[in-house]
């Protein structure tokens, strides 16, 4: 097969024959919209380093997700920003708590919405760390997975459809698995975020969620941006403990573990398209430097093209308006 018998450009000449011929698909039923919630009423501010995205209070969410549901959007993750912090997070479990209240709101106001919850200790902690601390400072890891699975069962007991442990300890989805069961939730899924790494993307979050570590930093339980056949093994990991679907993040510079662990373990992945991923396209686009709705579609694409079924995205609602075009 070579010229001139193959001709490539044959099958580009138009947008229809394009379409036809498209190898990956990207529907607005892939994606999923995070949202902050937090404390007051009548709250819709903006995040400075993340334009376009809001923190909403409770009274907001009603017609957050009527929009969602307006524009084809089937999901959502939910972020909570606490009143007050401790070192124990105990805003992350109280049955009270800002993400316990915004699922009782949107279960009872967006029934059709899916809810899903990141499910983690930093935007809770007085020390922002995704667990408890010891007395040196460093994260305990068995005793912050009692704190995991008690956040995940009383997401559970709010409405959550799905609960997605974020924080990176050993064996989270097991003892997250254990006790949604015990409480008579073994119909709960759980996304993992499996591939998780540290380092400098989620900047633009923490500033969104009030989640920056007081000290130091996460690279004791997130990854190390070296290492690709250990995000094969954390998967396997989560996987043998009962993840039902699994995560890459970030995304965009991690494509290659989107395809490893596609092909891998042939589980539904997600990749998280975040905060850091976003605010680079932002600001180049209000810059004139790049066509935002031109870079966008390239990047999500290239998710689709590594293998990912489900993309969770803060361009969610652009993407749902330019797909329905
Ligand atoms: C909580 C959590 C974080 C993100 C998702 N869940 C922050 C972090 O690990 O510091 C980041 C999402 C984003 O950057 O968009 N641990």
């Amino acid at each position: 097969m070579q010229f001139p018998t193959y001709r490539p450009r044959r099958l580009r000449a138009n947008e229809t024959i394009r379409a036809m011929v498209r190898e990956s698909s990207l529907d607005v039923k892939d994606l999923i919209y995070p949202l902050f919630v937090r404390y007051g009423t009548n709250v819709r501010q903006e995040v400075p380093s993340m334009p376009g995205v809001y923190n909403l209070s409770v009274d907001q969410l009603e017609a957050e997700a009527g929009e969602l549901l307006g524009l084809g959007i089937p999901a959502v993750i939910l972020f909570g920003i606490p009143e007050t912090k401790d070192e124990a997070g105990s805003g992350a479990y109280a049955a009270e708590g800002i993400v316990q209240q915004a699922l009782r709101e949107l279960k009872a106001k967006a029934p059709e919405l899916y809810l899903i919850t990141d499910v983690c200790m930093c935007e809770y902690t007085s020390h922002g760390h995704c667990g408890i601390l010891d007395d040196r400072g460093c994260v305990m890891n068995d005793v912050t997975l009692e704190m995991l699975a008690q956040t995940a069962v009383s997401h559970a007991e709010a409405g959550a459809d799905m609960v997605a442990p974020s924080d990176m300890m050993d064996g989270r989805v097991a003892a997250i698995r254990s006790a949604l069961d015990t409480e008579g939730f073994e119909m709960t899924p759980i996304m993992a975020y499996s591939a998780k790494f540290a380092g400098g993307f989620y900047g633009p979050f923490r500033d969104a969620a009030e989640s920056a570590p007081a000290f130091g930093d996460r690279r004791s339980y997130q990854m190390d941006v070296g290492n690709g056949d250990e995000a094969l093994r954390e998967t396997a990991l989560d996987i043998g403990e009962g993840a039902d679907l699994v995560m890459v993040k970030p995304a965009m510079a991690f494509l290659d573990l989107v395809w490893r662990i596609k092909n891998e373990f042939g589980y539904p992945t997600a990749a998280y398209n975040v905060s850091g991923e976003y605010s680079m396209v932002k600001a180049a686009a209000a810059n004139g430097w790049i066509d935002e709705r031109s870079v966008v579609m390239d990047t999500l694409y290239s998710m689709k093209r590594a293998g990912a079924d489900l993309i969770l995205t803060y361009h969610a609602k652009d993407v749902a308006r330019w797909l329905a075009e």
